[in-house]
């Protein structure tokens, strides 16, 4: 039977996953991953504590070793991130540094890193999170000391280190519109009247079931396409409180379902990403305790209805 991707590629689109190091050993997973999907995102591997340890010291070996397996199995890599305030290491954090010292780290880093995946990657999150619910920008090190021109810098400096890259912007809680996606609409429109190399932006999509979904979701893509620009739902999973239930995981088949249509609905809409696809090892049960069961696949690599509604929906 065709692969997600197989279906996806029917319709000019991918179908991808995120998958991080330590789980490449487990040969089950892998399997799954290598053969399901045509685009891969390192869940880890690419940010600065995992990539310039130490200043001015680089270590690709995460990153590499996920680009390499994604080449085997011929598949494509979004690669991710560049500029985020998370993840950050601590020679970087744990000082003060002035405009013109921190400029000259964020480019020196850029511009490794991009060259070292020149030719290897299909596209970069440059820049992630800048924006606050309400649209204003985050106060992270980079806006606070660099301002808000730190954003056209990262995506130039990107451009020159790998033109062939597409460069987006990402972030989460932008799928319906709001003050937050409006905040990215507008600086889009800038970007790309000021010509600054930006080739899309991407909807992260971490959805709960709590919260209701993002019914606005496929006009606001479409909104973004009309600015020339592509999207992107990038790490998609639709979590819930525990335990999970036959109804919760129906209800959240249909999430998946609606959010794949959405894209499929919008020209420009390039691909779907989830946030790894099993629930054995996603990022969820950590980080919103008493929540998960978030992906199309179950903790013994079992598919779930949302995997079949994934199926129907491509
Ligand atoms: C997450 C990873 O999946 C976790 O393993 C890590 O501990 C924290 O970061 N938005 C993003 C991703 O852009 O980089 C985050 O990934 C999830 C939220």
């Amino acid at each position: 039977q065709p692969t997600l991707a197989d279906l996806a590629e029917r319709h000019g689109r991918y179908f991808g996953s995120a998958t991080d190091n330590p789980e490449l050993t487990d040969t089950a997973y892998t399997k799954i991953l290598g053969s399901e999907f045509d685009m891969i995102t390192p869940g880890n591997g690419m940010k600065w504590y995992a990539t310039e340890p130490q200043q001015g010291v680089f270590d690709w070996t995460s990153g590499d070793e996920i680009v390499n397996l994604a080449r085997k199995n011929h598949q494509k890599v979004r690669a991710h991130t560049l500029v985020w305030h998370s993840q950050l290491p601590d020679w970087l954090t744990s000082r003060q540094w002035t405009a013109s010292e921190l400029r000259a780290v964020l480019k020196k880093h850029i511009t490794a890193e991009v060259r070292h995946y020149r030719g290897k990657v299909y596209s970069w999150d440059v820049v992630n999170e800048a924006f606050e619910e309400d649209g204003s920008y985050r106060e992270t090190i980079w806006y606070k000391t660099l301002g808000p021109g730190y954003i056209a810098d990262a995506l130039r400096w990107a451009h020159q280190a790998d033109p062939h890259a597409k460069l987006y912007l990402n972030d989460y809680n932008i799928e319906a519109t709001g003050p937050k996606s409006d905040a990215y609409y507008r600086l889009a429109k800038e970007l790309k009247a000021q010509g600054v190399p930006l080739d899309g932006i991407g909807f992260q999509a971490h959805l709960a079931l709590q919260y209701g979904y993002p019914t606005t979701v496929e006009d606001n893509l479409r909104r973004f396409s009309r600015l020339g620009l592509d999207t992107a739902l990038t790490e998609v999973d639709v979590r819930m409180q525990l335990p999970a239930t036959e109804e919760k995981l129906a209800e959240q088949a249909t999430w998946y379902r609606d959010l794949t249509a959405a894209c499929l609905a919008v020209r420009r809409c390039v691909g779907v990403t989830i946030w790894d696809y099993t629930d054995k090892y996603s990022w969820i049960p950590a980080v919103f305790p008493g929540e998960g069961a978030a992906l199309p696949w179950d903790e013994d690599l079992r598919p779930k209805p949302a995997y079949q509604a994934l199926r129907e929906a491509l």
